[in-house]
């Protein structure tokens, strides 16, 4: 399946900058990061030295898939793998080989804001696992939560790999899990990657890598909005500024103003105006203990079945039901 631009996310696109901007602290929402240079850049920053969260997770999935599928407790051999945020597949697909190699009929839906992201996961699936059934759908994952129950009465697994759920503050993420809750039946189950808190200055860096790949990716988003929004962005007027707090266990990206400067927004009708060092904010990356990840699961009216962590307890995959 090949997909065309979603309007409904680029609608939501001009009214979130408008009203993000328009904030007395600026912001905008992180998921507009992943557009098709966006998706590239962040491809490149899974595979540097400094970002360790999907070496990590790939890791749990490929030495502990037979315990982790085992959990899973598949009825009928047949199971909807439901995946937010997928993303390029890249740790997914090691379970979905494991299950089709042992015969499981597996319906794989990965939801992703990107649509070309998913063209890309899509046909690297076609390849690597035929046989495979995917149905892609392109769209916030939130917007989409409510419509998945509809999709089949198959037993459901959702996964929230990643550092997805750290995109979140602790209360959205109650929310959020609360109502997967509401929507999962007897069997159903929900699989969410954290990322533990660890070294700050190990965090520090896969947020801010030498290499700059980090800091082009935070920029993108000022060409993005020149291109679609009809911005007028000097890129190389503002910088990106990454920080990490151990104690809150929250890494928060900004992009800086080098300048006073003020920006036109062809689309909005509309200019800003940027203070010298003026922030806007652009991403919270919550880290984890597990404490907190028992009391979200808890508070969320889920029950934790078990943990699956790497060899360097840098991350885990939390498997969780919310039935006895
Ligand atoms: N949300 C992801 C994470 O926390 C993606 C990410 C990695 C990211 N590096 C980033 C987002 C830098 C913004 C800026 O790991």
């Amino acid at each position: 399946m090949s997909y065309t631009v979603n309007t409904k996310i680029q609608e939501a696109f001009a009214k979130d900058v408008q009203e993000g901007l328009s904030a007395k602290f600026k912001h905008i929402p992180s998921k507009y990061f992943y557009d098709k240079t966006g998706d590239s850049l962040f491809q490149a920053i899974m595979k540097m030295p400094e970002y360790y969260p999907t070496r990590c997770e790939y890791e749990v999935f490929k030495i502990q898939k037979k315990r982790l599928t085992a959990a899973f407790q598949i009825q009928n051999n047949e199971i909807d793998l439901i995946e937010l945020g997928a993303g390029d597949g890249y740790k997914t697909k090691v379970l979905l080989l494991h299950l089709i190699e042992t015969g499981i009929n597996v319906n794989y839906i990965p939801v992703d804001i990107s649509a070309n992201v998913l063209d890309i996961l899509e046909e690297g699936l076609r390849k690597e696992i035929p046989g495979l059934k995917v149905n892609g759908i392109n769209a916030d994952y939130f917007d989409a939560l409510s419509d998945l129950n509809m999709i089949s009465e198959k037993q459901k697994v959702i996964l929230f790999l990643g550092s997805n759920v750290g995109n979140l503050s602790n209360d959205s993420a109650i929310e959020f899990f609360s109502k997967i809750a509401s929507l999962c039946k007897k069997g159903d189950m929900l699989l969410t990657g954290f990322d533990f808190k660890k070294d700050p200055r190990v965090i520090q860096l896969a947020y801010d890598d030498p290499t700059g790949i980090t800091r082009n990716f935070n920029l993108n988003l000022l060409t993005r909005m020149n291109r679609e929004l009809g911005a007028n962005f000097i890129v190389d007027q503002f910088s990106h500024y990454p920080v990490y707090d151990p104690i809150s266990g929250t890494a928060k990206s900004f992009l800086v103003s080098l300048k006073k400067q003020g920006v036109n927004f062809q689309a909005l009708d509309k200019s800003f105006h940027f203070g010298k060092w003026e922030l806007v904010h652009t991403e919270i990356s919550q880290k984890y203990d597990l404490e907190i990840i028992s009391n979200l699961a808890e508070k969320s009216g889920f029950n934790l079945i078990n943990n699956y962590f790497d060899c360097r307890f840098f991350f885990v995959d939390s498997l969780w039901s919310s039935f006895e």
